[in-house]
């Protein structure tokens, strides 16, 4: 039976601190090299710079293969559908697939059907799904905060755009018992029936109070079909953190982003490189925690 990354709910909480814990022993122990005859195709069909670059560059320490079909001049702009061309990939002898995807189902749907020939790595899907960046999240609010419990975690901006978002919401409610304040226009809030432990805030500096972590989420813009450049102004003005709204937050509290930022519209460039971000700590660990998934695929 193979074994498939597609979404953080089908992992308990220990599932998670195991694979939490394991990146964090390859940050200070060479990894165990895999089977070398392993290979993993990175199927990117959005754009990507950290989640790409960080599988192929955890493939490279585990010792496997990374196949990067570029996905302009593959077979599926002759009009291929996926599922045949996963096939052909697994005739030729690739064990794992790693895709990025527009469609919120697409890793399920593969998984049906060709998911017991080939490993589905999920690496960000529509807006719903994207586990390998949750668990980097985490592995940094952990090595940040020592806990993965007890936390006022503050996620600003984009939510119901933002597959980060939902992914994240779920990890903490499978880790532990956090608050979690969603701070956004109102046009952005999602539909909340099915998060758990999630309230509303419609102003950034009553909804940072005594938030122990500030996710900051990037305006994903070209997921919005009416974008206005009044908005973008408005934005950084409304809903943009700096040094003077980060102080609304606990004295403690750390900044995450994702990435890709735009800078001065959802966070300062000031705050990039404060003491208090861990956005370029995220991307170190999202290299570690993406070898820890590949380890656990391939186990
Ligand atoms: C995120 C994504 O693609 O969902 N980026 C990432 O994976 N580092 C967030 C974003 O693009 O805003």
């Amino acid at each position: 039976m193979k074994k498939h990354f597609i979404d953080i709910a089908d992992f308990s909480k220990d599932d998670l601190l195991d694979l939490i814990h394991q990146a964090i022993a390859f940050r200070s122990h060479k990894a165990p090299p895999l089977d070398a005859s392993r290979i993993c195709a990175l199927l990117f069909l959005e754009n990507s710079t950290r989640t790409l670059c960080s599988f192929q560059i955890a493939c490279c320490r585990l010792g496997i293969h990374a196949l990067y079909p570029p996905p302009e001049r593959s077979s599926l702009s002759k009009g291929e559908g996926l599922e045949d061309m996963v096939l052909s990939l697994h005739a030729m002898g690739v064990d794992a697939l790693v895709l990025r995807h527009q469609d919120d189902r697409i890793c399920e749907t593969l998984k049906y059907s060709v998911g017991d020939q080939i490993s589905i790595i999920n690496a960000g899907n529509g807006t719903v799904h994207h586990p390998s960046q949750t668990l980097l999240d985490l592995m940094t609010i952990f090595e940040k905060k020592q806990t993965l419990t007890g936390l006022n975690v503050a996620i600003v901006g984009d939510v119901k755009h933002s597959r980060v978002a939902r992914s994240l919401i779920q990890g903490l409610n499978i880790v532990g018992d956090n608050r979690i304040s969603l701070i956004t226009p109102a046009e952005w809030m999602p539909d909340t029936t099915d998060m758990e432990n999630v309230a509303h805030s419609a102003n950034l500096k009553e909804g940072l109070q005594h938030a122990d972590v500030v996710v900051m989420l990037r305006v994903q813009k070209e997921r919005i079909a009416e974008w206005d450049e009044q908005l973008i102004a408005d934005y950084h003005q409304n809903w943009g953190l700096n040094v003077t709204t980060l102080d609304f937050a606990a004295e403690d509290a750390i900044v995450m982003h994702p990435g890709p930022v735009n800078r001065d519209m959802e966070i300062a460039s000031e705050l990039i490189s404060h003491p208090r971000s861990c956005i370029l700590h995220q991307v170190s660990c999202g290299v570690l925690c993406r070898m820890a998934i590949l380890n656990y695929v391939f186990s």
